[in-house]
């Protein structure tokens, strides 16, 4: 690395723990966006890249109210899974060191656009954690305002049960296999809103081309406005969403040094985007973010608690 922004007396900064710990141990004022790459070592697939694909539909195309419109029964199957799939993870260890340090630093908040409810499981206080893109566990009315929060249903009703099957340990789900033909599933076997009676019921999560909760977002705005930011943590995103993206350079105009964990992370088109200042671990969440975080949270027990240092 030849940038001088990120060395000291000839030495690396940008993923110098030593460095990063003094940063921590000064910093009043925290923000963090998270995204699906902080659940990858809980085995969830990522968007973007080879785990974003299912069957042949890239995974985006499908988080879309159109997509919902022609194929409620394709879209729900699709959600189906990722249901089954996140009730069976379980939270990691990034999971459990971002909810240690929210219970020990009352103005650190965590904002994630993840769905898969393993931050909450992980014990990770709520009103320290915004829920971005909502969740795979509320089911919305396609058409009022009706909304069940906390639905574990799995399979979510019985025409989704091919979508909660596990395989026989090395063989692929038929689901998931493209060139199987899976049997439709029709809008008639999806259950309806029961307000409105008209709508279907949708999973409760943001989907492209609609907007975030307002509300959400003004309190997240709030926080920012609230005094300047020491660290904004980028874990686990491609930060190419928005409005979330947005909040990394909201945070960088209020004082935030920016701390990226992600594997790719120290490649050269991702550093370029650095300043002198930032940081950058290279490395899996589940691994590095319990070492960053172990001035302020302590180092995890077998019983699953953190001794605090000193
Ligand atoms: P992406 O799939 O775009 O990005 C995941 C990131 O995680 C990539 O930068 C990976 O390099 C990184 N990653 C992979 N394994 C990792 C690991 N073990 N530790 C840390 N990082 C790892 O997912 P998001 O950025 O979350 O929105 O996507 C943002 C939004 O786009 C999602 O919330 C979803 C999606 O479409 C909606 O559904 C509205």
């Amino acid at each position: 690395m030849a940038d001088p922004d990120h060395q000291k007396d000839g030495k690396e900064t940008h993923n110098d723990i030593e460095s990063f710990h003094a940063a921590l141990r000064s910093s009043r004022r925290i923000l963090a966006l998270c995204g699906a790459g902080l659940s990858a070592s809980s085995g969830l697939p990522t968007f973007r890249g080879a785990g974003g694909l299912w069957r042949n539909f890239e995974a985006t195309n499908l988080a879309t109210p159109g997509a919902f419109a022609m194929d409620p029964g394709l879209v729900w199957l699709f959600y189906g899974y990722r249901r089954h799939m996140c009730l069976k993870a379980k939270p990691n260890d990034a999971h459990k060191a971002l909810a240690a340090l929210a219970r020990e630093m009352p103005n650190f908040l965590c904002l994630t656009q993840n769905v898969d409810n393993l931050s909450q499981r992980a014990q990770h206080p709520p009103d320290r954690l915004f829920t971005l893109h909502g969740s795979l566990f509320d089911i919305k009315c396609s058409k009022c305002d009706w909304i069940e929060r906390g639905n574990f249903d799995d399979p979510f009703c019985p025409a989704l049960a091919p979508a909660s099957v596990d395989p026989p340990p090395g063989e692929t789900l038929p689901l998931l296999n493209p060139y199987h033909r899976i049997q439709h599933v029709s809008e008639d076997e999806l259950p309806k809103c029961p307000r409105c009676k008209q709508g279907l019921q949708r999973p409760g999560v943001v989907w492209f081309g609609e907007s975030l909760d307002f509300d959400v977002i003004a309190r997240a705005d709030s926080f920012v406005r609230a005094g300047p930011l020491d660290l904004m943590f980028v874990i686990g995103t491609s930060a190419i969403v928005s409005p979330a993206a947005g909040y990394i350079d909201k945070a960088r105009k209020n004082g935030a040094r920016i701390v990226v964990i992600d594997p790719r992370a120290e490649d050269l088109d991702e550093m370029d985007k650095l300043r002198s200042g930032d940081f950058a671990f290279g490395q899996d969440a589940a691994k590095i973010l319990p070492v960053l975080l172990e001035p302020i949270i302590g180092t995890r027990q077998p019983d699953g608690s953190y001794r605090k240092p000193g």
